[in-house]
């Protein structure tokens, strides 16, 4: 796959997919990283006079209610704000309205793409007609869209089969920030995994397990390696249908994974940090002083650090201070330091500590299966 610089782009339509998939809450978008970072690729082909058809996902589209909760209409008013210039948003995934106006405008951003997927999955089934068609409106494909390169779907694998086509800054960029822990990575290499739920990470977690020396858990993922282990968790969040997958990965891997030996847990209102193993009322929000203390000595030895998901709900103020002491330690550690994933990155943004790591990349899922695999799938298949 080419660079974006290598191709001829001058005067050409150019279909760009994005990774536009951001978090809007009461109709407001609530870190625009995704966005900011896609503009030096946007402006890059408007310099070079293209006329610029601007795709992207969001969300997950399996009913009605889906596609009316995850249109792309906001993201494109804070694309044009940030852009500083106006973009004609079609509210089609295809048809004459989008033809027209990619005809008639410098910058069109069309519906999201897994509209599509209401209908068969075409979109993330990677239609062969869908990618056709989609490809027949333009001369040059650019993929731009980091956060989506573990998906082979139409809008950005089955375009590219049928165009020339290239990546832009944003994927150049992750490229070079996630270097360090994809191409001679300095060991100990320590992983710290949180978020909600073990579910769509599972397989991530033993590829990882086989790349990484350390694994420091948090969040739900904790609670589930937790009652995995035999322990009490009371009410708290876990992946009740992942249990004995998880159990595998911890009969194989303990030697590497390290779970919390003290927690935050509400039980009525009352708030109270306790021992993890005696959690029988009540739920866990935070990972406690203790587990920190732990985390912190091997923080301290490790010579490269990635960190995916919330250590806790660091959202409400009664549960972030295990991550702000984690980001205390991070940023005092003289490592390298990596953070991934749309939450990660918005704890990090929200408390204030991006000067604590070397690089936040815009992938979740994308970074995870970039570290585990070294490629990116939808450049490959
Ligand atoms: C992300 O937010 O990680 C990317 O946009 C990919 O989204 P997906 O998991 O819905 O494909």
């Amino acid at each position: 796959m080419k660079f974006i610089e290598d191709i001829n782009v001058d005067n050409k339509k150019v279909i760009l997919r994005l990774d536009l998939n951001v978090t809007i809450k009461d109709n407001q978008i609530l870190d625009d990283t995704k966005i900011s970072k896609s503009l030096k690729t946007i402006n890059y082909l408007l310099d070079h006079n293209c006329k610029v058809l601007i795709m992207s996902h969001l969300g997950k589209i399996k009913t009605e209610e889906d596609k009316a909760n995850n249109s792309l209409k906001i993201v494109c008013a804070g694309l044009c704000e940030l852009l500083g210039k106006p973009i004609v948003f079609v509210t089609a995934t295809r048809g004459k309205e989008l033809e027209d106006a990619f005809n008639n405008n410098n910058i069109v951003m069309m519906e999201n793409t897994r509209y599509e997927d209401l209908d068969g999955k075409k979109e993330s089934g990677n239609d062969e007609e869908l990618a056709k068609y989609w490809a027949s409106l333009g001369e040059v494909f650019i993929n731009d869209a980091f956060g989506t390169t573990h998906r082979c779907h139409a809008s950005n694998n089955g375009i590219s089969k049928y165009l020339e086509s290239g990546y832009g800054y944003l994927i150049k960029e992750e490229l070079d920030g996630l270097d360090p822990i994809v191409n001679n990575i300095k060991r100990p290499f320590t992983v710290i995994m949180g978020g909600a739920k073990v579910d769509d990470k599972v397989q991530l977690i033993k590829s990882l397990l086989n790349e990484c020396d350390n694994l420091l858990v948090g969040g739900g993922i904790a609670n589930t390696f937790l009652k995995a282990s035999g322990y009490e968790i009371g009410e708290s969040l876990y992946s009740a249908d992942y249990i004995d997958e998880v159990k595998d990965i911890l009969n194989e891997y303990s030697f590497k994974i390290v779970l919390p030996i003290d927690v935050v847990v509400n039980n009525n209102d009352n708030i109270s940090t306790i021992d993890s193993k005696s959690v029988t009322e009540g739920a866990i929000y935070d990972l406690g002083p203790k587990t920190l203390q732990v985390y912190r000595d091997i923080l301290d030895e490790s010579e490269t650090v990635f960190i995916n998901g919330t250590i806790g709900l660091y959202e409400d103020e009664r549960y972030n201070k295990g991550t702000i002491e984690l980001f205390n330690i991070l940023r005092r550690c003289n490592n390298i330091k990596i953070a991934g994933g749309g939450d990660a990155v918005a704890s990090i943004n929200t408390l204030g500590y991006q000067d604590a790591f070397n690089y936040l990349s815009t992938g979740g899922g994308a970074t995870l299966e970039y570290i585990a695999d070294k490629k990116l799938k939808c450049f490959e298949e």
